[in-house]
Parts: C-alpha cells; sequence; structure tokens
C-alpha cells in the first residue's frame, strides 16, 4: 500500500509545485520591465503608476530608491493665482526601490502630509516640491531636503526631514531661508570628501546659490556662492565625472517646457561655464522633450554610465506627469542627451 501510494503522491507534489512556480513566474513577468520608455506610463512593480515627481535617487546599500512628489488627485488653479501656479493638495513624498533602475517597488509614503495643522509646512494646503535623500555616513542618518512653500510660493524655503532608514518613516524637522535667501527649486549632493552641498534658486529664481552643509548635513554651514547671477535657472540636477562637476538646469517657465543647459566647473563652488555645444538631441531637444530636469543617476558599477531624469509636466492634471529618464554620455566634446524612443542599459555598452 505505501509503496504503491508514494510515487503518486510524489508525482503530485511534482505537478503542484511545478504549477505553483509557472504561476508565480506569471505574477512577476506581468509587472516586470525590460526597458526605459521616455514619456510612456511607468508601472511599479504591482501594476500601478509610480507617482514621484521632481525626485531623486539614493544609492544604499546595493539598492536605488526614488523619493519623489506624490502627487494625488485634482489639480486646482488657487482662485487669488496671477500665474499658472496649478498644484494638487501635498500628499507627501513617496518612495521606491530597485535594484535594475527599471523595475520598481513601491515602499509607500516616507513622508506624509500634515492634515490638522493648517499653519504647518507639509498641510495639504501648502506645496511640497523636489525632494532629495542623502546619507551621512558619520551620524548613521539619512537626510530629506526639499522645496516647501505656501500655495502662492511666496514662502520660498527650504525644508528638512531625517530617518534611520531609507524607507522611513522620515521626522520633518524644520524649514528656513538658507543663508537668509529665498530658496524653491533645489537639490543636494554629497561629494567624495563627505561634504554636502544644497543647490537652489534663490533671489526670486535669478541666481542659483551653492550652499555647504553643516557635517550632520541638516543646515547651511554658512559657507556660500551665488552662481548664474540673473539668468534665471531652476530644476538642478548635479553630477560628478572625471574630477569635474556638472549641473543641468531648466529656464523658468512655470510648468511648461524650456531648453535646458548644462554647465561644468573645477570645484563645486564655482566658477561653473555654460556648455556650448547643446546638451539635448533628437526631436523637441529645444524643449528637452518636453520634461524638466530633476537629477542625474551615476549608474553603480558602469564607469562614466549616467541617466538624465526629467519630470514632463502635465500642467492640468499633474498626477499625470510623465518621466523621461535618458542616457547621458560625455566625451570629448561634452554632455549630450539623445533622445532615445526605448532603450536598456545595454545602451552604455556601445
Ligand atoms: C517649475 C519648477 O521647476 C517646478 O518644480 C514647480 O515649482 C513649477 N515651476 C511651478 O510652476
Amino acid at each position: 500500500m505505501k509503496s504503491f501510494l508514494q510515487p503518486k503522491l510524489q508525482l503530485l507534489l511534482i505537478l503542484l509545485s511545478l504549477y505553483s512556480c509557472t504561476a508565480k513566474k506569471d505574477i512577476a513577468q506581468k509587472h516586470s520591465a525590460d526597458s526605459f520608455n521616455p514619456g510612456s506610463v511607468w508601472n511599479d512593480t504591482e501594476g500601478n503608476p509610480i507617482n514621484a515627481h521632481g525626485g531623486g535617487i539614493l544609492f544604499h546599500d546595493g539598492i536605488y530608491y526614488w523619493y519623489g512628489e506624490y502627487k494625488k488627485g485634482k489639480t486646482s488653479l488657487p482662485p487669488e493665482a496671477t500665474w499658472e501656479a496649478y498644484r494638487t493638495d501635498v500628499a507627501g513624498i513617496s518612495c521606491y526601490s530597485s535594484k535594475d533602475l527599471v523595475n520598481w517597488k513601491n515602499e509607500g509614503l516616507v513622508l506624509s502630509a500634515v492634515k490638522d495643522d493648517a499653519a504647518h509646512d507639509l498641510h495639504t494646503s501648502k506645496v511640497l516640491e523636489r525632494p532629495k535623500v542623502i546619507f551621512n555616513k558619520k551620524t548613521g542618518k539619512f537626510v530629506m531636503w526639499m522645496h516647501v512653500d505656501s500655495a502662492d510660493y511666496s514662502k520660498a524655503a527650504a525644508g528638512v526631514a531625517v530617518s534611520d532608514s531609507p524607507v522611513g518613516k522620515f521626522k520633518y524637522i524644520e524649514s528656513f531661508r538658507p543663508n537668509n535667501a529665498m530658496s524653491r527649486d533645489q537639490t543636494v549632493f554629497v561629494d567624495d570628501d563627505a561634504k554636502a552641498y544644497q543647490f537652489y534658486s534663490s533671489e526670486d529664481n535669478k541666481t542659483m546659490y551653492i550652499s555647504e552643509l553643516t557635517d550632520d548635513y541638516l543646515r547651511p554651514s554658512g559657507k556660500f556662492t551665488r552662481n548664474f547671477e540673473n539668468l534665471s535657472r531652476e530644476a538642478p540636477a548635479v553630477f560628478k565625472y572625471n574630477k569635474k562637476y556638472y549641473i543641468i538646469t531648466s529656464g523658468c517657465s512655470g510648468w511648461d517646457p524650456n531648453i535646458a543647459t548644462i554647465a561644468t566647473a573645477d570645484t563645486i563652488m564655482g566658477l561653473w561655464t555654460v556648455q556650448k555645444k547643446e546638451l539635448c538631441e533628437g526631436p523637441d531637444a529645444d524643449k528637452t522633450f518636453y520634461a524638466q530636469s530633476t537629477y542625474v543617476i551615476p549608474v553603480q558599477g558602469r564607469e562614466g554610465a549616467f541617466i538624465a531624469m526629467f519630470d514632463k509636466w502635465n500642467k492640468t492634471d499633474l498626477e499625470s506627469s510623465r518621466y523621461v529618464w535618458l542616457p547621458l554620455r560625455i566625451d570629448k566634446n561634452g554632455a549630450t542627451v539623445l533622445w532615445q524612443e526605448k532603450w536598456d542599459m545595454s545602451i552604455f555598452d556601445k
């Protein structure tokens, strides 16, 4: 009896495990991607559109984390608005994680809006943009810098939050005007010597400030420079390659696209020289492919491989804004972002 049942039972178990493997594979493959499709809906691993705008990337312990503005619900224009200050209610900052930069797992909101205190920087009625997270090796803390503003953008301040884990939750600390100057579009950058810097559009977006941070990354150290004076640049995205610093910026035209430029410097606080050759190439390059810079990702383990991250804003339906991620190449002629309809990491092999 025993010897007759056993082979049958074994076969059944094998069949069952084969079935469950195929079913699992189906689920996994349903929402897995192998290419970048700039401007198209980009789903996370659960099949929902990624919602992380004006974002930035942190690479930590073998994982990429993408932080961005979680834009949910109706886009509206405040009745008193004198310009196209389209907004969604603040919902918070989202986080996604990935090992390959193509497939992103939703880690949820790592900083949430505040609903019951109208005076709070994170109240739903405010503006919360361009979060960037850096890791402080000395303190072991993840530090988020972001643009916090009033609905009419008159507050023009930087907000800071900290967390013990890359996936939060982050604890909001405070906001201020760094170096007593307005701060709107912004990013933060950690140099090889572990010194960190905030880059921010100041003086009514006319001049870009570069401000060294304190060793804990929580405040400006007091050392800063004024750059691109009166040139009205915003949407800064900073990276370093071969001892040179690079910054991509856009012009100032609200949510509407304009032409991006890239500048280089030998020292991080400047002087910056704008590259003569256009950064973007291909159809609609003069409008940055209808998108705006937010970050440049150094691809880990691939020398000289960078991905330029842009937001393709949909100003009347901000939640439906898309992402344009493109390879950025640097050669003797300078930096180039060439339009691709669809691409994958093998582009860096060429
Ligand atoms: C352009 C900025 O880059 C965005 O982050 C946002 O602040 C819009 N302006 C608002 O119009």
